[in-house]
């Protein structure tokens, strides 16, 4: 399976990814990096782990459809297979949407439908529920609305705070996310009218 990961910020998740593909616990060939803050640490370490990276500056475009055009050609050029989203900030159009609807996931730092947005879990936190966690969807048009592949919960702790909660929340995304992509790449994820099953083994 090849896949491009889309990131904007620090890439753990990307991370996680590209030492499972190297060490070959995970069988995908991590194809591209697409990232749209020059400067972002995820370059670092695509550049650390031998993957080719396109970075760009939304602003040097017209619209969001016109560079999600380029980000096509480049998803076309090189075959991708699946879109993975970690911590990409930016919503979707069409242009991407649809062409990979059902084969375009994202991780998200709650317990979908809850908190949505870019703060899930400092919202969870504010809201005050004890449990909160991870979803990893398909990605619709909506902000993380999609079809939901899988969950994992994540306990509030006592004297949590935004950052001691989001450390726990990344030690699970970095298991959940590369266990999802496996199940992807064994053709076990299926989709059907907003449902998701996944087969046994
Ligand atoms: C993760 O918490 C993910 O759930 C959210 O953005 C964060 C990305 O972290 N969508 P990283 O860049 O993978 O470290």
């Amino acid at each position: 399976l090849r896949i491009a990961v889309f990131a904007s910020g620090s890439g753990s998740n990307f991370q996680a990814i590209a030492d499972q593909a190297a060490s070959g616990q995970l069988d995908v060939q991590v194809e591209l990096l697409v990232c749209d803050r020059p400067g972002a640490y995820v370059i670092e370490r695509a550049e650390k782990a031998g993957v080719p990276a396109f970075v760009f500056s939304p602003k040097d475009y017209g619209s969001r459809e016109d560079y999600e055009r380029v980000l096509l050609d480049k998803l076309r050029e090189r075959q991708i297979d699946l879109v993975v989203l970690a911590g990409y900030m930016r919503l979707l159009t069409p242009v991407l949407v649809e062409p990979y609807y059902g084969r375009m996931i994202n991780i998200h730092p709650s317990l979908l439908p809850a908190f949505p947005g870019t703060h899930g879990a400092r919202d969870a936190l504010e809201y005050g529920v004890k449990v909160t966690g991870v979803t990893v969807h398909f990605v619709d048009l909506g902000m993380d609305t999609g079809p939901i592949i899988a969950q994992e919960p994540v306990p509030i702790q006592e004297g949590d705070t935004e950052d001691t909660l989001i450390e726990r929340i990344h030690q699970v995304e970095r298991e959940l996310y590369p266990r999802v992509i496996g199940w992807m790449q064994q053709g076990r994820v299926q989709l059907k009218d907003r449902k998701v099953a996944v087969l046994a083994e």
